[in-house]
C-alpha cells in the first residue's frame, strides 16, 4: 500500500467535504438542528455499469432505495484490504441484530481495482467470506478507471509480475438511497478506527 497516494485522496476527499459543508449548512451544529452529512455535496458517484460476483450486470441504480457502503480495493490486497472489510462487516453485521429493519435498507458493496485478476469466480470466492450479504463487483479496466474517477478513487500498479500490488485510496463511502455521499466509514490503524466506529456511523446516518 501506498501511503503517499492515500494521504493524497484523504486530502482531496477532506478538502471535497469541507467544500460541501461550508456550502450549504449555514446550521451545523446545536443540539436541535439536524446535523448535515459530512460529504453532502461532494462530487463522489455517478452513475456506472459492472458485472457482480454471480455475473450478473448491475448498475448503481439498481441500489436505489438503498443506502450503500462502497469499499474500493482489490482480492490480493494483502493486508488493508481485508482488514478493512472485516471490521466493516463486523459492523454491520451487529447492526443487523441491532436494528434488522435499517440494516436490511444497507447494501455493502466492494468494488475492485484490479479487474485483470478479479474476476467474477474470484471475486465471488472473496465476498463471501466476509458477508453473505456484501456484493463484489468488477469489470473491464476501462469501467474500473471510469468508476474509480467519478468515486474519487486513485489507485496504481505498484509492481510487474503476477503477484503485483495495488496501491489505492482506503476511502469507504456511505451512501444514501438516493446515490448521495453522506460520510466516510472509519477505517485505519489509528484507535477510532474500530467496528465501534463504524456501528455508530451507521447509526448516526441510516434512518
Ligand atoms: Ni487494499
Amino acid at each position: 500500500m501506498a501511503g503517499y497516494a492515500m494521504n493524497k485522496a484523504s486530502f482531496f476527499l477532506a478538502t471535497l467535504a469541507f467544500a460541501g459543508l461550508s456550502a450549504c449548512s449555514p446550521s451545523v451544529g446545536g443540539s436541535n438542528s439536524v446535523q448535515e452529512a459530512p460529504l453532502a455535496g461532494a462530487r463522489i458517484g455517478a452513475p456506472f455499469t459492472l458485472t457482480d460476483q454471480d455475473g450478473t450486470s448491475v448498475s448503481w441504480d439498481s441500489f436505489k432505495g438503498k443506502y450503500r457502503i462502497v469499499y474500493f480495493g482489490y482480492t490480493f490486497c494483502p493486508d488493508v484490504c481485508p482488514v478493512d472489510l472485516q471490521k466493516i462487516m463486523q459492523a454491520f453485521t451487529r447492526f443487523e441484530k441491532q436494528k434488522p429493519a435499517l440494516a436490511a435498507k444497507v447494501q455493502p458493496i466492494f468494488i475492485s481495482v484490479d479487474p485483470e485478476r478479479d474476476t467474477v469466480p474470484v471475486i465471488k470466492n472473496y465476498v463471501t467470506a466476509f458477508h453473505p450479504r456484501l456484493i463484489g463487483l468488477t469489470g473491464t479496466p476501462d469501467q474500473i478507471a471510469k468508476v474509480a474517477k467519478d468515486f474519487a478513487v486513485i489507485y496504481s500498479k505498484e509492481s510487474e509480475g503476477e503477484n503485483y500490488l495495488v496501491s489505492h485510496s482506503r476511502t469507504p463511502y456511505l451512501f444514501g438511497p438516493q446515490g448521495n455521499p453522506i460520510a466516510l466509514i472509519p477505517v485505519g490503524e489509528n484507535a477510532e478506527a474500530t467496528p465501534d466506529a463504524i456501528l455508530a456511523t451507521l447509526d448516526q446516518w441510516v434512518k
